[in-house]
């Protein structure tokens, strides 16, 4: 019987290895889109600079719009915004050249790092976002 257990456990393992890395594939193109698109100006972990780039580690922006993230990024925001009780009105030029799924997993990268632990955003829901706000 025990035995039987452990070779079950054993042939489970390379299965149990594939799932895992499907994920955190997913996870380590965010990571790798956000070093090359957004930490020239929110810096390497997020922490934002001074006044002019707002934070997006424990971000209450990030955290109270999600549903806007995705197409934030895509066109862009020119508006004062207030991050964790400050102001700030820089714009923010849109990113073109990221796919639906690019941003999908910049998104995700950035709920769950330096200490965000927000929702997982679905694909399906980033793209129907995209698709409202894409005559803007
Ligand atoms: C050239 C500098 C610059 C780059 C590059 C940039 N951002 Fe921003 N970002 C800003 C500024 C400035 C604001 C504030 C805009 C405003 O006040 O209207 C902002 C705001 C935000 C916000 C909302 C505020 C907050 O802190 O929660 C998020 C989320 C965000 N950016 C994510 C990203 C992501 C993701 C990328 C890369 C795909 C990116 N940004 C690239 C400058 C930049």
């Amino acid at each position: 019987m025990r035995n039987r257990l452990l070779i079950l456990f054993f042939m489970s393992l390379p299965l149990l290895t594939f799932l895992n890395c499907g994920e955190s594939q997913e996870f380590k193109q965010g990571q790798d889109l956000y070093l090359n698109y957004c930490s020239s100006c929110h810096l390497e972990r997020g922490q934002g600079l001074r006044g002019l780039y707002p934070p997006l580690a424990k971000s209450d922006y990030l955290a109270a719009n999600q549903d806007k993230i995705a197409c934030l990024i895509r066109n862009g925001i020119s508006e004062e915004i207030m991050v964790n009780g400050k102001k700030y009105d820089l714009a923010m030029a849109g990113i073109k050249d990221l796919s639906d799924f690019e941003i999908t997993n910049i998104i995700n990268f950035i709920n769950h790092s330096w200490g965000n632990n927000l929702e997982y955003i679905k694909f399906v829901d980033v793209k129907s976002s995209l698709e409202a706000c894409s005559n803007k």
